[in-house]
This record gives C-alpha cells, sequence and structure tokens, in this order.
C-alpha cells in the first residue's frame, strides 16, 4: 500500500483524535531523524501506522491473532494498551504490507521498549511520549534532553518513570521495559 492508502485506512480504524496523534508522532519522528540521522521518511511511516491497532474490538483482536497466529504473553493477553503494539506490526506487515523491518520492529515495542534498541526504535518510543499534545510532569526536560542529542539519557528516564507509575498504580511492569531499562543503565555503566 502507498502512503495515502495507508492513511485512508489508518482515518477509518483510529478515532479523530488519535489519528492527529499519530501525525503528531510522525512529524516527530522526523524532527528527531533530523538530528540522530536516520531515514526520515521510514521515522514518519512507523509513526504514522504505530497506533493502528488501538482500537481494535474484542472480535477484531481475536481475527487478527488467529489469522496472522500472534503469539501474546500472560500480560499482553486481553490487555489491548500492551498488545495493540504486537499485533499492530502485523497488520503493518500483511495488511499494509509494509516489508521493511525496522519499521515492523519499532511499531512491536513502541509501548513497552526492549533490551538493546535500534535507533528507529528508540525515536518512535521516545516520538510517541513526547509529541506536542502531550503533557505530564518532565515532559519539557525529556524534550530538552531529547532534541538536545541526548537520546539514551531521555530513554532511561522515561523508562525509569514507567516503571515508578506502574508501582504506584499496582499494576504489572512488562518484564521487557525492566530489559529496556537495565540495558540502558549497564550500558551507561560501561561508558563512565
Ligand atoms: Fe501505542
Ligand atoms: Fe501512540
Amino acid at each position: 500500500m502507498n502512503l495515502d492508502d495507508i492513511n485512508k485506512q489508518l482515518e477509518k480504524m483510529l478515532p479523530k483524535k488519535r489519528f492527529k496523534h499519530s501525525l503528531n508522532v510522525a512529524n516527530t519522528s522526523i524532527k528527531l531523524s533530523k538530528i540522530y540521522n536516520y531515514d526520515e521518511e521510514k521515522a514518519y511511516l512507523a509513526g504514522m501506522i504505530h497506533d493502528c491497532a488501538k482500537y481494535l474490538n474484542k472480535e477484531e483482536v481475536k481475527y487478527y491473532v488467529a489469522k496472522y497466529k500472534i503469539e501474546l504473553d500472560d500480560l499482553e493477553k486481553n490487555n489491548l494498551a500492551l498488545s495493540h503494539s504486537v499485533i499492530g506490526c502485523y497488520i503493518a506487515k500483511y495488511e499494509f504490507k509494509i516489508e521493511d523491518e525496522e519499521i515492523i520492529s519499532a511499531v512491536k515495542y513502541h509501548t513497552t521498549g526492549k533490551a538493546n534498541m535500534n535507533l528507529l526504535e528508540k525515536i518512535l518510543y521516545i516520538a510517541d511520549l513526547i509529541e506536542e499534545d502531550r503533557s505530564f510532569p518532565g515532559v519539557e526536560l525529556l524534550r530538552k534532553l531529547i532534541y538536545g542529542g541526548s537520546l539514551d539519557e531521555a530513554l532511561l528516564i522515561s523508562f525509569n518513570n514507567t516503571i515508578k507509575f506502574v508501582i504506584d498504580n499496582e499494576q504489572l511492569i512488562h518484564p521487557r521495559t525492566i530489559e529496556a531499562r537495565n540495558y540502558l543503565m549497564q550500558q551507561k555503566s560501561v561508558l563512565r
């Protein structure tokens, strides 16, 4: 599918507000690609499609999980807040016919992060957090770090924030987020 067709599909799959969020993430991903030397078109596409599965109903989730034999872990099952990224990567690959594995993988890990993320995975993860309509305590510090060239530092703060938030709200932590955080901590101590 070309970008026009994908956008038409997305407009059907997402409420207006989420479509606007996707556009914001796509545009933020372009800005970050300029700073960190990544392919702007790929980053834009990843941003546009990242939340494509966020508003699937239960029947649709069942349909895609069966159709593509998607394996969800215990935390992802029955939890679209976590599983939309995993299901979304299958929709990107097989419905939107996107072949680029970096884009697919960035969509897959945009909710939890993972250890040893590649540049597009990092760009999409952070663009999703700091796009212009996002406001939460500390977002300005993150923007300052990211636009100032400290991508990994911003990521580490984000993972720490997520883990703290999840604990304070008595929710389960996805192990990939802990692995993402520990990986960056270990890298930092190696560089010190
Ligand atoms: Fe998402
Ligand atoms: Fe998002």
